[in-house]
This record gives structure tokens, C-alpha cells and sequence, in this order.
């Protein structure tokens, strides 16, 4: 068995401090614990730090200190594209297509090894038909949501273990943030471990195995989806109607 299979995390993060500038932390020793074939949400305020915490964890954002472990291999310090190829993919949460190229250039982008390309966009094709259908249509003419299934997609072709999504409903029709999460979920089934983050706290704690809540750059409450739904004082601080406020 592998050391992850023994203490049971997949993918972790360690005492994570980290931010932009000399001496501003973002991130105040985070730890974040994610099991093999769990989904796992992260959810927070605006400007909480969410977006920072995955961009460290893929190797975007250098952590001032503490450590980002996979499958018992220390990744700290690794660039995205080492990051990639042992089994970890990003969505980010913004700009996350080439809007200029088309669906399939957008997803042979994505390929690890282009032998393996054709092979591997057929399966996202059968995950995502849309992308299928308009597999010539320039990504920046799709709507939203197809051009977040593309984001998956793209992010999906070097088949990893892991993938990291940054907020996938945004900004989108409640139609398209139902799909995603359907997508999301079929996705997890297949075998991959995901964590995501989401301004869309209710429906994505009710699907997650367990979640956090990062307030100001640290961890403020961690436990299963359900539980953290349940939690008075997160549906009070997190989940009400006046908690947040919704700029974007
Ligand atoms: N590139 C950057 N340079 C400097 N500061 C940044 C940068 N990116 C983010 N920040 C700052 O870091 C803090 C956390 O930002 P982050 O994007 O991680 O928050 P978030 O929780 O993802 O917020 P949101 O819910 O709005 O997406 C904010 O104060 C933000 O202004
Ligand atoms: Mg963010």
C-alpha cells in the first residue's frame, strides 16, 4: 500500500502560509485534508483566500511555508506542469479557455502526450456531447457553461487523479449550474477526487463528502458536507442570506 492509502489523504496542504506581497500572508497556516474519490469543498467570503489555496496547491502561488503533499510526495515548490503530470489538473476560476481556438484545439491544449490525444478527446466527448456537437465552434463564441465544460474538459485530458475547480458554477444560468454539478459528480464517480471551490455553498456541501470554511486565510471550520449544513453557526456566518455580499 502507499503511504497515502495509510494515513488516508490523497492530497494535502500542511501549515500553508502564503501570499502576493513581501509580508502580506493571504493564506495563515491552512490545512486541508482530501481522501482518495472524496469531493471536498472549500466555501469562504469574498477575498477569503479560496482562489490563493488552490492556486498554491498547483504550484501557482509559492507557499512561504508549510507544505503541499500527494500521494506522500512532497510538491511544494513544483511548477503547475510538474504538478500536472503527477496527477493533478486546475480550473481556474476565471479566463480559463483559449477564446481564439476552437473546442478540439482548446482540448488538444490539454494533452500530456499527443499520442494519446484522440483517444482521450473522445472521452471527454462522450462525458461532455455538447463539446462533441461543436467540436469546431471557437471557444469564445460558446456560452458560459459550455465554455466551463470546455475548462473541465480541457483540464480532464491528461486523465488525472486530481481536479482542482475554482468556483465552476459562476456566473452562470441556474440551468447550467445544475448541469456542472451533475457533470462534477459524474466525474467523481468515474474515480477522480476533486476539490472544489464554491460561491455556491448549499448545493455544493450537500454533494461533498467533507468541507471547509477558510475565513481571512485560515481554516475556521472543517467537517462533512451535511454536518457543515447543519452547523448553526456556519449557516449563520456563511450560508445566510446577509452573511455575504455578492459584488461580482
Ligand atoms: N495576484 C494578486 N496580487 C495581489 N493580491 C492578490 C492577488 N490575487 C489575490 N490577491 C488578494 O488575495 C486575497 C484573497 O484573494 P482570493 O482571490 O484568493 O480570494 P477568494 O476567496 O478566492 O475570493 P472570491 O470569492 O472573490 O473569488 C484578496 O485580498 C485579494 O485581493
Ligand atoms: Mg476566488
Amino acid at each position: 500500500m502507499s503511504s497515502a492509502s495509510k494515513n488516508g489523504a490523497l492530497l494535502s496542504t500542511e501549515g500553508l502560509t502564503a501570499g502576493y506581497v513581501p509580508e502580506v500572508d493571504i493564506l495563515t497556516d491552512v490545512d486541508l485534508r482530501v481522501n482518495e474519490g472524496e469531493i471536498v469543498t472549500v466555501i469562504g467570503p469574498n477575498g477569503a483566500g479560496k482562489s490563493t489555496l488552490i492556486k498554491s496547491i498547483f504550484g501557482l502561488v509559492a507557499p512561504r511555508e508549510g507544505r503541499v503533499v500527494l500521494r506522500g510526495e512532497d510538491l511544494t515548490g513544483l511548477p503547475p506542469h510538474s504538478i500536472t503530470r503527477r496527477g493533478m489538473s486546475y480550473v481556474p476560476q476565471l479566463d480559463n479557455v483559449f477564446q481564439s481556438l476552437t473546442v478540439e484545439e482548446n482540448l488538444e491544449m490539454g494533452a500530456l502526450e499527443s499520442g494519446r490525444a484522440k483517444d482521450r478527446i473522445r472521452a471527454i466527448y462522450e462525458i461532455f456531447p455538447r463539446l462533441g456537437e461543436r467540436h469546431t465552434q471557437a471557444a469564445g463564441t460558446m456560452s458560459g457553461g459550455e465554455r466551463q465544460m470546455l475548462a473541465m474538459g480541457r483540464a480532464l485530458m491528461p486523465e488525472p487523479s486530481v481536479l482542482l475547480l475554482d468556483e465552476p458554477s459562476a456566473g452562470l444560468a441556474p440551468a447550467f449550474v445544475e448541469a456542472i454539478f451533475e457533470k462534477v459528480n459524474e466525474i467523481n464517480n468515474a474515480g477522480v477526487t476533486i476539490v472544489m471551490v464554491e460561491q455556491n455553498a448549499r448545493r455544493a456541501l450537500g454533494m461533498s463528502d467533507r468541507g471547509y470554511v477558510l475565513d481571512l486565510g485560515s481554516n475556521r471550520f472543517e467537517g462533512p458536507g451535511r454536518e457543515l449544513l447543519d452547523d448553526p453557526k456556519v449557516a449563520e456566518l456563511y450560508l445566510g442570506g446577509t452573511a455575504r455580499l455578492d459584488i461580482s
